[in-house]
């Protein structure tokens, strides 16, 4: 939505990435998430992913199959400076996750506190629905939020708070719950932010195996 466009491109233009409330100088919840999924996963998506240091970590871990899509480009302008020309291996889109169409599939789908600011359930099911076109059958989607102890508000914007069996009421059962835990971010100010992280598995059913046709015997 243009409105929300341009409070993140002005929050971006504004502040620095270090000074945000969700500026993390590690980003080991997401790396921890990310060993549940196991191994022989090459494709990763961070959606709304701002100017968070995860793609850095994950550049410097070799992975070499990342995109990062967020709704404000001045946001992905702070990672492609902080990167230089490392910012080459890495995919970029900007948009809005609630009318984005993917293009092609992922194996992991990761967002740390994005999903929490759809309060209005459309904006929600077009978020689902842009997953479930994103992530392969089999992939499996991180999803971190305020936990229901956690801020009414981030950023100035209302919030949804959930725990793990939340939100996989909200995805569907389609997916499993392969992990979940509970982190105590701490912002630049020092004021604690209880988060729920989840690791869902997508079901890997393919397609049903189609019986050739039955051609009529001629005698
Ligand atoms: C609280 S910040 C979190 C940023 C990043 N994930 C991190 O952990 O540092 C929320 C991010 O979501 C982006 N965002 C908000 N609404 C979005 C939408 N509808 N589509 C895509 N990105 C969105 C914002 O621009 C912002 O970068």
């Amino acid at each position: 939505m243009a409105q929300d466009r341009s409070h993140w491109d002005s929050v971006y233009r504004r502040k620095t990435p270090e000074s945000v409330s969700w500026f993390q100088d590690d980003p080991r919840p997401s790396l921890d998430a990310l060993s549940a999924c196991g191994p022989g996963h090459r494709a990763l998506i961070d959606v709304g992913g701002g100017a968070s240091g995860l793609v850095d970590a994950l550049l410097a871990r070799g992975w070499q199959d990342l995109s990062v899509l967020d709704i404000s480009q001045p946001a992905l302008a702070h990672v492609q400076a902080r990167l230089g020309h490392q910012a080459r291996k890495v995919h970029w889109i900007v948009a809005d996750l609630t009318d984005w169409r993917p293009d092609r599939s992922y194996d992991i789908w990761h967002d740390r506190a994005v999903f929490h600011f759809l309060t209005a359930p459309e904006q929600r099911s077009a978020y689902i629905a842009a997953l479930r076109q994103a992530l392969r059958p089999g992939g499996l989607a991180i999803l971190a939020t305020f936990a229901p102890d956690g801020p009414d508000k981030c950023s100035g914007l209302p919030v949804r708070k959930y725990g793990a069996p939340d939100l996989w009421a909200e995805l569907g059962d389609e997916f499993h719950l392969r992990h979940a835990f509970r982190e105590v971010h701490h912002t630049p100010s020092d004021v604690p932010q209880p988060f729920t992280w989840a690791v869902f598995q997508r079901d890997d059913r393919r397609a049903p195996h189609q019986a050739p046709p039955v051609h009529p015997v001629r005698g």
